[in-house]
């Protein structure tokens, strides 16, 4: 999503300063060329020094140093930009961007460019809390710049609040998400993609569920990568231990049931559905009402089958492509071809879960694709992202 862009990089003087270190490593690590600007603040936490290090460019931070006698710094780097993030973004600077004030290089260039701004505040509880604060930040909603809210955790005051700066891995990929959200250029620019994730959890009393050992790394992966495609995703999701994709949209849910009800409730005006998630054959019969004692030797547990929730959404088809997944430990192909038929699916993607490095809980996997009257097409070991985007890619030839 970022190779080859030009990112401007604001760093205003907050103690987060130093994080924004980090952040020119994963920008460029993602493929982007940046530049950085420095406001005075900035500097007394971070050298210019280290920027220029990392970015292989000199920093800007003097609006009257013209270190090109035929350049105005500030207009060659705000026509340059492709991207305009500010990031750690103080309650000054973002106080200048709100009322247009242009008094050093960082507020100068930010009001001479027209490249999309994305400003990352991080500062104090009660300075984000501060009704001036809070107007400014809504003007810069008002101005179509797009805000990358600060999180809730421990800050460098020493107690806990709203106002701390995101990891960079997260502020890129808020970055990306909205960049691919917003261009129409994306095959599925628009297109509303269903991703289920996780392994359910069917409830035995109070304090004990049965579940299997389904991470949800695949899902959440095809979620990513759908996202990256440009198409509007909701993540209908059990509990995992990932973090939701920025600019998904999550549903959180628990049993094979509360799944079903969440997917049919949206199913009607997806175009791509994806059966990622691990959901259980079966339920306990009973849910008891209180925690179940120890009292006897032997304990029977009744089960009743679940729904079939990949048959009932084939049979209920119209527009959307229908993706299954078929996790196995035995005679996985046959399986696989036996799902594909009986379900209705567009497309089964097995995987066999015995296998190292594949299936449950790997960051790789392995998987052979299943298409009705085509020869089965196998997916060598890749990293979980790379096979989601594969997967999406052989459904876009289809569609
Ligand atoms: C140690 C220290 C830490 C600071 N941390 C923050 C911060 O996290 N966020 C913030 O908005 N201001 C913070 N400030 C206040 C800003 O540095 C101050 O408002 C400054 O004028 C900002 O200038 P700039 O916006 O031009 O970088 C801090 C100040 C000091 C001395």
């Amino acid at each position: 999503m970022l190779t080859g862009k030009h990112v401007a990089l604001y760093v205003s003087g907050g103690i987060a300063a130093y994080k924004a270190a980090y952040l020119v490593r994963e920008l460029i690590r993602q493929g982007a060329t940046v530049r950085v600007v420095e406001t005075e603040g900035a500097q007394a936490f971070v050298t210019p020094l280290t920027f220029q290090t990392l970015s292989k460019h000199a920093v800007y931070t003097d609006r009257f140093a013209q270190l090109v006698p035929d350049q105005v710094a500030h207009v060659e780097l705000a026509d340059w930009t492709e991207i305009a993030l500010v990031a750690p973004a103080t309650a000054d600077l973002i106080a200048k961007i709100a009322n247009g004030i242009a008094d050093d290089f960082a507020s100068t260039a930010l009001l001479a460019t027209t490249a999309p701004k994305f400003v990352a505040p991080a500062m104090n509880v009660h300075m984000w809390q501060n009704p001036a604060t809070q107007r400014n930040i809504a003007t810069l909603h008002a101005d179509g710049i797009q805000v990358i809210e600060p999180v809730t955790g421990f800050l460098a005051e020493g107690y806990s609040g709203k106002g701390r700066f995101p990891e960079p891995e997260q502020i890129v990929a808020a970055v990306t998400a909205n960049l691919a959200a917003t261009d129409t250029s994306l095959p599925l620019h628009g297109q509303s993609v269903l991703v289920t994730a996780g392994g359910t959890r069917e409830r035995l009393d109070p304090v004990r569920y049965l579940t299997n050992d389904s991470s949800g790394k695949m899902g959440y992966a095809i979620a990513t990568a759908a996202r990256d495609l440009g198409a509007q995703v909701t993540l209908i999701s059990a509990p995992t231990a990932l973090s939701v994709p920025a600019g998904v949209t999550y549903v959180g849910v628990d049993s094979a049931a509360a799944m079903r009800a969440a997917l049919l409730q949206r199913y009607a005006t997806a175009k791509i559905v994806v059966m990622a998630a691990a959901v259980a054959d079966f339920r306990p019969a009973a849910v008891a009402e209180n925690k179940i004692k120890k009292t006897a030797t032997d304990y029977t547990l009744t089960l009743t089958k679940n729904a079939d929730i990949l048959a009932e959404l084939g049979q209920l088809k119209q527009q959307q492509f229908l993706i299954g997944f078929a996790a196995e430990t035995q005679n996985l192909l046959t399986y696989a071809q036996k799902k594909l038929a009986a379900k209705q699916a567009d497309m089964i993607v097995a995987n066999d879960v015995s296998q190292a490095q594949a299936g449950f809980n790997h960051d790789t996997n392995e998987v052979t694709i299943l298409q009705p009257d085509q020869a089965p097409q196998q997916l060598a070991l890749a990293s979980k992202a790379v096979i989601a985007q594969q997967i999406l890619q052989i459904a876009l030839k289809q569609l």
